[in-house]
């Protein structure tokens, strides 16, 4: 007798592969990640993480395969689809406008309005706004700031921001520290286990090993788009999941 699934993963990918006409970017890869887990997704450069991100985003459909969310099958025609099925990205380079306040930012493209003539509710914007990095605990000066006035892991802690609260479960990160110094990194992977708290599933690419050992659950390996194995963080060590990422032996 097999046990129902207690929970129902907020994404599942069953055998996604993607070819762009000769090249194999992702061949037959499977992930399951569940509430509250942090999946980190390592790789040598051309390995296919961006690839299988975009995937799961929306900007690419998969040449083979499946993707679940919540136990939902799902198909995006697009990036603007994918996000209005709740799927949320954080890059590298931040998708964030300098000119316009924090709370814009956060609304950026779902902002709030009232009335018939569809003001924006800026004040609602704002309050909202400041309750979320409240509950994140990512420092700013004020909601009201201009986005230009903070330093590079405030703006990517605003990112993860407007991720989470825009995200129904699962928020991706395309190495969303890679431009950021020692202590900015720290705040934002402060962050990240926040959002874990909270139950999130996280799915994140990282190139940074000791950042990996930090904050996943479980890690998986992909090499020239074959996924080479999936392990339990605390199952695994450095030298072994560099062993799998170079394809040298140990
Ligand atoms: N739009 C595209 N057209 C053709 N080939 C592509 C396209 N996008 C990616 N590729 C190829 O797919 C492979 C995987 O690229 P991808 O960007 O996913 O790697 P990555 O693991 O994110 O690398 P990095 O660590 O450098 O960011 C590479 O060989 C790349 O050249
Ligand atoms: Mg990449």
């Amino acid at each position: 007798m097999t046990a129902a699934p207690a929970v129902t993963s907020p994404l599942r990918l069953e055998g996604i592969s993607k070819r762009f006409g000769a090249v194999t970017a992702i061949q037959r890869f499977d992930l399951e990640v569940a509430p509250g887990e942090i999946v980190a997704l390592v790789g040598d450069n051309g390995a296919g993480k961006s690839t299988l991100v975009k995937i799961i985003s929306g900007v690419y459909q998969p040449t083979e395969g499946e993707i679940w969310l919540s136990g939902e099958r799902a198909e995006f025609s697009d990036p603007s689809d994918a996000r209005d099925k709740g799927v949320e990205v954080v890059y590298q380079d931040l998708a964030l406008v300098d000119l316009q306040p924090v709370y814009m930012n956060l609304f950026l493209g779902r902002e709030l309005t009232r009335g018939p003539l569809k003001v924006l509710d800026r004040a609602r914007m704002a309050r909202e706004t400041q309750a979320l990095v409240d509950d994140l605990d990512i420092r700013i000066p004020s909601a009201k700031a201009q986005l230009s006035d903070l330093s590079g892991g405030q703006r990517q802690g605003i990112a993860i921001a407007r991720a989470t609260h825009w995200a129904s479960g699962l928020v991706l990160m395309d190495e969303p520290t890679a431009a950021l110094g020692v202590a900015e990194t720290a705040k934002v992977e402060e962050t990240i286990l926040r959002l874990k708290e909270r139950g999130a599933a996280v799915l994140i690419v990282s190139h940074n090993m000791e950042q990996v050992f930090r904050i996943a659950d479980r890690v998986t390996v992909l090499r020239r788009g074959t996924q080479v194995g999936t392990r339990a963080v605390a199952d695994t060590t450095h030298n072994e999941l560099v062993a799998m990422i170079t394809g040298l032996a140990s």
